[in-house]
Parts: structure tokens; C-alpha cells; sequence
């Protein structure tokens, strides 16, 4: 059967994206934040993951104000870089599992999680700037990926609490897939960042120090942290940080954490990143 072996968290700076893609990554500026993710390539080059489910939020790329899935699945083939202004990234097109997200699909929405199913999608930084930091710059990225988008940017976002159970649904729906599959979660988004009105800039070392700690030991209690917590305490949009909790839920209550990186500055936002092994079965 496929089974979750780990979780990834990362943060999701699109000005990362850029820097890697402008070959400004030696930079004094940037070096610091590339040289917190060289372990993690060593981990994920070493764990050969066949398929990633990368939990992320798109930013009015693929959806807009007209449409605004809570929790959309992506079930196609390809999905190719979104162009958020600048023209897509000079990344690989990401290849897609359908059949694992349909069935995915199918589990979870039996299970009561009613997910958007999408078979069409541009995929922007909150996907792409991840495999970046964990992959480098391949030709064609090495695993596949199965998109999953929450809804964190028009209110309401789901609570922390349902994106925990939506992991849980996640690990079941995996584990109930019969081939052989090595599958890593991703959470990404975060951590403590706000990008407008007067409070532009906000970093909170103590909340997202607090936050790491706790999605490792207690994410349950974690998951019943209201959103205006974040808000308040960590900025706008650090309400990203509920993705991580979708990953946290798809692993066991006590994981082995193999990474732990934290680091300001990065354009406006806090660098946080975490990997999380199940133990062996
Ligand atoms: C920044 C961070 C984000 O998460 C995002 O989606 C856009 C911008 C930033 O720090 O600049
Ligand atoms: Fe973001």
C-alpha cells in the first residue's frame, strides 16, 4: 500500500523564487537562507519520495475572488507555473498523479471533507518556491506532485482544527491506495509575516519559535488556536500557518524531527522550516 513517511513545513517567499531563478542565491543577502535548506535536499535526496502532496494556498493566481474553494484538489496530469506578473518561473511544468489524486479525492469526500476537484491549473510560488528550496534547480522536478490549495486568503480560511482532520482523512485516503507508494506531505505558507497596512513587516520570533514547538508536541493543541491569534500575534498572513497543521495531521502523534531551520530576514516574511519522520512501521 502507499504510505506517509514524513512531513515537510516550509515557508513560501516568492522573492526566494526569484533569487534562485536570477542566480542571485550566493548573495549575502539570500546565502544564509538557501544554506538552512542543504541538509533537507541531502534528507529528500535520500528519501526518494514517488509522490509529494503539497499542501499550499495560491495567491489570486489560479483563483480569484470569483471562485474560492476552501480545499481544492489537483487531479491532473500537469500543471504548469503560473504567471503572477513577471512571467512564469523558469521551473519545471509539475507532473501530476492523477490516479492517487482521484482516489484521494474520492476517500476524502466520502469521509466528508467535500474537496473542489480540479483537473485544469496554473500552479504559483506557494508550490512551486517549495520544490525549489527542497529540489534546486533540476530539469524536471523528481517526484510527482498532487497540489492540495486551502483557502488562507479571503476570510473565513478553515480552522486549524479542520485542517488537523483534514490531514488525518489524508493518511487514511493514502494508505488505503493500493500500490506501493512513498509519499512525503508538504505544509507550506508562513510564518510570521504581514505584507500591508500599518503593522507591514511584522515578525514575531517568539510566536513561530512557540509554533515550531508545538505542532512537533502537541499539535492537537495547536490546532485549537483560534485564527485571530495569528493575526494578532504574528501578522495577516500568518494565518498560512494552518496549512502546516494539514501536513501534521497526516503523520503519527509522536514523529522524529530531522530539521528544524529558522531565519529573518526574507523579503517580508519569517523563514520557518521543519521535516518530520514517521517512525518505520
Ligand atoms: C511574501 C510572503 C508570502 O507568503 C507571499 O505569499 C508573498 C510575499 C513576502 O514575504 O514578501
Ligand atoms: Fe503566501
Amino acid at each position: 500500500m502507499a504510505r506517509i513517511t514524513a512531513g515537510v513545513a516550509t515557508s513560501h517567499v516568492p522573492a526566494i523564487g526569484a533569487a534562485l531563478d536570477q542566480g542571485k542565491a550566493a548573495e549575502p543577502y539570500w546565502a544564509p537562507v538557501f544554506a538552512g535548506y542543504e541538509a533537507s535536499k541531502a534528507w529528500i535526496a535520500a528519501e526518494k519520495p514517488d509522490v509529494v502532496i503539497l499542501v499550499y494556498n495560491d495567491h489570486a493566481s489560479a483563483f480569484s475572488l470569483e471562485l474560492i474553494p476552501t480545499f481544492a484538489i489537483g487531479c491532473a496530469a500537469q500543471f504548469a507555473p503560473a504567471d503572477e506578473g513577471w512571467g512564469p518561473r523558469p521551473v519545471p511544468v509539475v507532473q501530476g498523479h492523477p490516479e492517487l489524486a482521484w482516489h484521494i479525492a474520492q476517500s476524502l469526500i466520502l469521509d466528508e471533507f467535500d474537496m473542489t476537484i480540479v483537473n485544469r491549473m496554473d500552479v504559483d510560488h506557494g508550490l512551486t518556491v517549495p520544490l525549489s528550496l527542497m529540489f534546486g534547480q533540476p530539469a524536471e522536478w523528481p517526484v510527482k506532485v498532487i497540489p492540495l490549495a486551502v483557502n488562507v486568503v479571503q476570510y473565513p480560511p478553515p480552522t486549524g482544527n479542520r485542517c488537523f482532520n483534514l490531514g488525518r482523512a489524508i493518511r487514511r485516503a493514502v494508505e488505503s491506495f493500493p500500490e506501493d507508494l512513498k509519499v512525503v506531505v508538504f505544509g507550506t505558507g508562513g510564518m510570521s509575516h504581514q505584507l500591508q497596512g500599518p503593522r507591514a513587516g511584522l515578525i514575531n520570533r517568539a510566536f513561530d519559535t512557540a509554533f515550531l514547538d508545538r505542532l512537533v508536541a502537541d499539535p492537537k493543541g495547536q490546532a485549537q488556536v483560534p485564527h485571530i491569534d495569528y493575526v494578532r500575534e504574528a501578522g495577516s498572513e500568518a494565518i498560512e500557518l494552518v496549512m502546516w497543521l494539514v501536513m501534521r495531521g497526516a503523520l503519527d502523534e509522536t514523529v522524529r524531527e530531522v530539521c528544524r531551520f529558522y531565519h529573518v530576514p526574507a523579503s517580508n516574511t519569517a523563514v520557518g522550516h521543519l521535516i518530520l519522520e514517521n517512525p518505520a512501521p
